[in-house]
């Protein structure tokens, strides 16, 4: 009897230690940081109880789809509309260079590269997600404009792009001011719901799209260089 509790607290134990987080995909919700041990993998099967409480369980390989690092941000993809308001706000020019930092399932690149025929890179850190932005690429067969890359962004150099797409964090988009410094003057930063503190925008705006069931999206735009507020 003693045995067979032991056993079965090990089983929940062990489940409880491998269950992973599902990504958010409803683009009515906002995101938050990823926890340590969440993937963008579908949940694991729950481990069958060792015969003995004590044995030590053989060390998986690594499934072949999980980030490098865990993501600072878990997944939560943009509204189409709130996509297009905020393209619309940094009024894009055929010769603009688009980074979305933290690309998600590719919908801001492949907009921009598909209404506006700009040149467009998104960034993910996640090879889920950017497996899912190649065939969003191909599908909408933007493939002579788009290009993506499994990339953590606080790593990239993006003086090549002068228009930046973030839907990350508040703190992320802080950690990013180094970064958005080395961008030629008159490039434009545009942040989905989140500002940066310590720098101000040049425009502010809240969008509520028609959808049923839509929220209210904040919408920022920066545009350099920086213009960092006075403590
Ligand atoms: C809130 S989603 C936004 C997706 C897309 N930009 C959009 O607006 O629909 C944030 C994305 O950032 C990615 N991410 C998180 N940390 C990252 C990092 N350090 N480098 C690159 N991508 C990252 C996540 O995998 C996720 O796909």
């Amino acid at each position: 009897m003693r045995t067979l509790l032991l056993v079965s607290a090990a089983a929940l134990a062990i489940a409880g230690c491998t269950r992973q987080e599902s990504p958010s995909t409803n683009p009515e919700s906002k995101p938050s940081a990823a926890v340590a041990a969440a993937t963008s993998a579908p949940p694991a099967p729950e481990p069958e109880a060792k015969p003995e409480p004590e044995a030590k369980p053989e060390p998986e390989e690594k499934p072949a789809k999980e980030p490098a690092r865990t993501p600072d941000v878990e997944y939560v993809p943009t509204p189409q509309p709130v996509v297009d308001k905020m393209l619309d706000m940094v009024k894009l020019k055929k010769t603009d260079v688009l980074y979305d930092l933290g690309c998600g399932d590719g919908r801001i690149v492949v907009t921009a590269a598909k209404k506006y025929g700009v040149k467009a890179f998104g960034y993910d850190i996640d090879p889920v997600r950017v497996a899912e932005a190649k065939a969003n690429v191909k599908k909408n067969g933007v493939e002579n404009l788009v290009t993506i890359e499994e990339a953590d962004v606080f790593t990239l150099d993006l003086s090549p792009a002068n228009v930046i797409t973030v839907y990350l964090l508040p703190e992320l988009n802080v950690r990013l001011i180094p970064q958005l410094e080395k961008l030629k003057p008159g490039s434009r930063v545009v942040s989905h719901d989140f500002d940066m503190a310590g720098v101000k925008p040049d425009k502010h705006i809240q969008f509520t799209p028609k959808d049923p069931g839509a929220r209210e999206h904040d919408i920022y735009l920066f545009t350099t260089p920086l213009k960092k507020e006075k403590k």
